[in-house]
């Protein structure tokens, strides 16, 4: 059954300037997420606590997020381990995203650890972020194909998955990190998920490397799932997935939402796709 509504999560400026080569100053980034969090976004990703050295544009996830603060708005940061999450809770965040690759060979290119390294992190990394009730959102990445390793199994998902939820995520991203996924893949993925783990929340987020993040957005949907990340202008990608481009556009998400009759709750203006566009210099004009 179709949902009568979806929540679209924003990941714009979090996954879709992190790629970008060239810095992109801090006021860029909260003019950005101050046009964003007039659309009518619920959450929004902004930020992230890696480190500078692997990361240089985020390097100025504090003061991003101080700025989040500013506006009162609910925005994730991204916390691959305990140091960031001492980073996050010490601006106050208040939702977390941790990441772990369903290809341990992705994995080790991402966070320089195993799969099996980052899920024992992982315990610490919860703890400590219950206590201080923050809202974790829990990313399997990588789930469908891997460049380094190819094809992931479902067994390989359903490993992570299934520690996330014994720790009690308060729900669980699907990556599509390289955006190699394909409709009937994805059907079956988020169908054999639901199944299995009825009452845990599963969001999808899609790259769209193939043309078929749209097509994905929509297989997952008819699969039941209901909350989806996107980013304006498509921007995004992974530093360490290489190839992989940006994230499902929002504007193209909301576009196929409001012909189906699917609310959002979000009205974005063209001068922020324009804006957002204009940040990345992968994106050729308008
Ligand atoms: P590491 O080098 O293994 O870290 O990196 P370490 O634990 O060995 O520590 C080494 C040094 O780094 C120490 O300092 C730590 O304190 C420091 P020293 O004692 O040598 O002076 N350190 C930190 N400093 C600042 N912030 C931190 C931090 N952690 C350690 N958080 C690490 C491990 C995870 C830090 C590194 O690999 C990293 O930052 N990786 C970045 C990965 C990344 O950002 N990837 C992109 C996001 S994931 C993604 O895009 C996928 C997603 O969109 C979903 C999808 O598409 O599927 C989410
Ligand atoms: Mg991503």
């Amino acid at each position: 059954e179709m949902p009568m509504a979806v929540e679209l999560i924003e990941v714009g400026p979090r996954d879709g300037l992190q790629n970008e080569p060239e810095f992109v100053s801090t006021e860029k980034k909260k003019d950005l997420i101050l046009q964003l969090s007039k659309s009518g976004f619920r959450r929004m990703e902004t930020a992230s606590f890696v480190h500078p050295k692997w990361v240089p544009q985020m390097a100025d996830a504090e003061e991003v997020s101080a700025y989040c603060n500013e506006l009162g708005i609910t925005y994730i940061a991204l916390t691959p381990n305990v140091k960031a999450l001492e980073r996050a809770l010490a601006v106050g965040a208040p939702q977390i995203a941790v990441f772990v690759g369903a290809s341990s060979a992705f994995n080790q290119k991402n966070v320089n650890r195993t799969t099996d390294e980052s899920l024992e992190e992982c315990e610490a990394l919860f703890t400590r972020a219950q206590q201080n009730n923050v809202f974790i959102r829990a990313y399997v990445s990588m789930a469908f194909h891997c460049p380094f390793q190819g094809t992931v199994t479902f067994d390989e998902v359903d490993h992570v998955v299934k520690r996330f939820v014994d720790l009690g995520a308060d729900e669980i991203d699907i990556g599509d990190t390289n955006g190699q996924a394909h409709p009937g893949e994805v059907y079956d993925m988020f169908a054999r998920l639901r199944t299995a783990y009825p009452s845990t929340t599963f969001v999808a987020h899609f790259h769209d490397t193939s043309k078929l993040a749209l097509a994905n957005t929509y297989a997952a949907m008819l699969a039941g799932v209901d909350k989806f990340d996107t980013a304006v202008g498509g921007l995004g990608g992974c530093p360490f997935s290489p190839g992989a481009t940006g994230n499902v556009a929002t504007e193209d998400v909301l576009q196929m939402m409001s012909k189906m009759g699917i609310s959002t709750g979000i009205h974005m203006a063209p001068e922020t796709i324009a804006f957002a566009r204009s940040l990345s210099t992968r994106i050729a004009g308008p």
